[in-house]
């Protein structure tokens, strides 16, 4: 069986326990530290990431599982930060303290791969899971509403 994973378009052997998180395998074994570690159980959205193209939460996905998957972190969400919401994220001045905000990204990013042009209402569905403890919640909204435009 093939035992590796593609992420960023890179391909990688998963040389580590099946039943490592796949966000401590992007940050201990890759080091990949853009994907955040937060809460650890599923419940805050720091660490999201697409697990081919759907947001995914990489703190409670075992990276055995992924084999022949294809991931993207918020490093390989552009080639320069040019993504849309990343220049949406800027114009806005979104980030307070900035943890959350990879995780919000990338969690906005696969809203729009399946909605382009998502209500208001659809961006606070999609995006109720995701903790921000500065409150940035209004300037997420309304990047995501511009990314979109
Ligand atoms: Fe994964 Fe909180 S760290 S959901």
């Amino acid at each position: 069986m093939d035992k590796s994973i593609i992420i960023n378009g890179e391909k990688y052997a998963i040389d580590v326990d099946n039943d490592m998180p796949l966000l401590w395998f992007l940050r201990d074994r890759l080091e990949k530290t853009g994907t955040k570690f937060g809460c650890g159980a599923g419940l805050c959205g720091a660490c999201t990431v697409h697990v081919d193209g759907v947001a995914t939460r990489s703190c409670v996905t075992p990276v055995g599982v992924l084999a022949g998957k294809s991931i993207t972190t918020i490093e390989g969400l552009s080639d320069d930060g040019d993504h849309p919401l990343q220049k949406a994220w800027l114009e806005n001045n979104v980030p307070q303290c900035g943890y959350c905000q990879a995780g919000q990204i990338m969690n906005a990013a696969s809203l729009l791969n399946t909605n382009p042009t998502p209500s208001g209402n659809d961006i606070d569905n999609a995006m109720q899971g995701n903790i921000c403890r500065c409150g940035t919640y209004q300037r997420i909204k309304k990047a995501i509403a511009q990314a979109a435009d």
